[in-house]
């Protein structure tokens, strides 16, 4: 392996980790540990620029207004969108797509119509698009993976047609860390003229994306899963598609004017962007970004590839684990779920968690897709760059400790 994964060169940047040296954190698909550079960030900002942004016209404001705008051309370079005033900043992914399902949604989809998901949604990208299928009267369609983690040619075909209006996928499952074939599915999608959604939460933290080699319309992720503060989520989508997109949220400093009667609305991104940002969290994002930047995405990904078939080749090693989705993906970013027999995973982590192992175990927010494998509930180890081949091994030792516990005679 050309990697070495026993070495840690990244963990010095990451104080919770350095101060829990005891600590095996392999849930950093449900959040990331924050480095230094973006805790250092989130003070700087309300030691030196803490204002209101865009209401004051003094200088603390102006800085403050500067530090989201800077972001936001930041953010645009960082996943290859062509503009920063086409970001917009939410709380979260979930709101993210929210807004495009309430907001956009109604405008292209009626009755009769189809909307095509895959199984593999997270809630924040399912949910949704339920509720406007319902109130629209369309119909909720599925594409369904492979035995290999794959959405084919044929289900896409099968699928995707001229009823339907809009295409939603996940870019990488939270469950399989599976990545989906985003660039095909849009092209499917604007085939029968209808438009594409792409949840990034879990693939922009692994992957180097670009929405216009994607070609979707909307990408939507959040920046706690990529380093950065809980609370800040981000909306891209192609300008025309915002002019026509109404406001999901309205109020303060997203009109132009009102009137007792009307309003009318600020330029995009304004328009997307009722009351007060959090301005902190933002320019803490882009330090988590420069962060990430500094790292580079080759040596990220090289040594979270190696660190996920250490993973994989332990965890088959023992002998007892029952992988959920694909057995043997391509790749696998990050997320690798799993169950022992006849040990519900809520034990499985609450024992892991007393040997300082912390994993997630449950529905994952993906009911659907555990639904198709035909369970109820799992374990899930994910890792970050940050991981190194003793958290691996933590993990191993205590999963053996489980299988002891709960098969001792
Ligand atoms: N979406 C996050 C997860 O998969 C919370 O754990």
């Amino acid at each position: 392996m050309s990697v070495d994964i026993i070495a840690n060169p990244y963990k010095k940047d990451f104080p919770l980790l350095i101060g829990h040296p005891e600590l095996a954190f392999l849930d950093s698909a449900a959040t990331a540990q924050r480095p230094t550079a973006v805790l250092d960030a989130q003070r700087t900002f309300y030691e030196t620029m803490n204002a209101n942004p865009l209401r004051g016209l003094y200088e603390l404001s102006i800085k403050a207004t500067e530090a989201i705008d800077n972001t936001r051309e930041h953010i645009a370079k960082f996943i290859g969108a062509p503009s920063g005033t086409d970001i917009i900043f939410s709380r979260n992914a979930s709101e993210a797509l929210n807004s495009v399902a309430k907001a956009f949604g109604p405008t292209v989809v009626g009755e009769g119509d189809e909307v095509c998901i895959t199984v593999m949604e997270h809630h924040s990208n399912l949910v949704p698009w339920q509720q406007l299928c319902k109130q629209q009267g369309a119909k909720l369609v599925y594409l369904y993976p492979d035995e290999n983690g794959i959405i084919s040619e044929e289900e896409m075909h099968a699928k995707i047609g001229e009823k339907t209006k809009i295409v939603s996928a996940v870019q990488v499952s939270n469950v399989l860390g599976v990545e989906n074939p985003i660039k095909r599915l849009a092209e499917v999608a604007h085939e029968v003229g209808a438009y594409m959604v792409v949840d990034g939460a879990q693939s922009v933290p692994h992957i180097k994306v670009n929405v216009a080699d994607l070609d979707c319309d909307f990408f939507a992720f959040s920046a706690h899963k990529v380093f950065g503060p809980m609370g800040i989520g981000v909306l891209w989508a192609k300008h025309d598609l915002l002019e026509k997109m109404p406001p999901f949220l309205t109020g303060g400093e997203m009109i132009d004017s009102v009137t007792e009667q009307d309003a009318v609305w600020a330029p995009i991104p304004q328009k997307f962007e009722a009351g007060t940002q959090d301005a902190a969290g933002i320019y803490a994002t882009d330090a988590a970004l420069s962060y990430v930047e500094q790292i580079g995405f080759d040596a990220m990904e090289e040594r979270e590839a190696a660190l996920m078939s250490y993973l994989g080749e332990q965890l088959e090693n023992l002998g007892f684990i029952e992988v959920i989705g694909p057995k043997d993906p391509s790749k696998r970013y990050g997320a690798f779920s799993f169950n022992i027999k006849n040990i519900h995973p809520h034990d499985v982590s609450s024992i892991l968690s007393d040997e300082n192992v912390a994993i997630r175990a449950g529905h994952h927010c993906a009911q659907p897709l555990l639904n198709f494998y035909g369970v109820r509930s799992c374990c899930r180890a994910s890792v970050a760059f940050y991981n190194d081949a003793a958290d691996i091994d933590k993990l191993v030792d205590a999963l053996k400790l489980v299988w002891r516990i709960f098969n001792a005679s």
